[in-house]
């Protein structure tokens, strides 16, 4: 065995293991290159924040003047993967220039209340709560206005944005002669 020959063999295991080195570093790339994506891809549901979910209530004229309405319809909710039916409420107040959908929880403790024709008012039966038909507290221990989902109308339907509630601290509601916000009809 001459001299050059010792020395090639005696390199030849440390080309291998550079190249297997290269080897594997190279799939180590492509794989982590190919793991965002794709781990992005489904894990994305659970940091996305839930976009708003606007919900068709009606034609606009199925809403009688002045005559609160409680409607009950489906909506559909996102929960990370899963998207499900869910019953949903709301009470519909049409005005001549105006029309406001609320959230159908008294501000006091989430009681359900409900409208009274002949007083012209909403009452929870829980704790007594009173409010007009703007939602404005007229009585009774609720800290705050009815809450409204934002609405809108389109092509004469009235449409409303039921995952942000509007949720407004005690004094910073007016509750005067405008009232809640209004949808401008
Ligand atoms: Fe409505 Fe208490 S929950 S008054």
């Amino acid at each position: 065995m001459d001299a050059g020959e010792g020395k090639a063999s005696h390199e030849e295991p440390g080309r291998r293991a550079f190249f297997a080195r290269l080897f594997w570093s190279g799939i180590a790339l492509v794989s982590a290159g190919l793991a965002i994506p794709v781990g992005g891809y489904f894990l994305s549901p659970l940091f996305v924040k839930p976009k708003g979910h606007e919900v068709d209530l009606g034609e606009l004229e199925s809403f009688p003047l002045g005559e609160p309405k409680r409607i009950e319809f489906a909506m559909r909710q996102r929960e990370g993967w899963i998207t499900r039916a869910v019953r949903a409420i709301a009470w519909v107040v049409r005005q001549k220039d105006r029309v406001v959908v609320f959230d159908p929880h008294c501000t006091h403790l989430g009681c359900a209340y409900h409208w009274d024709p002949a007083a012209d008012r909403f009452f929870c039966p829980c704790h007594g709560g009173v409010f007009s038909i703007n939602g404005c507290v007229k009585a009774g221990p609720p800290p705050r206005p009815l809450d409204i989902y934002p609405s809108t109308v389109r092509n004469g339907r009235l449409y409303a944005d039921l995952s942000p509630v509007r949720n407004v601290g005690v004094g910073t509601w007016r509750c005067g002669a405008h009232g809640n916000r209004p949808s401008k009809v």
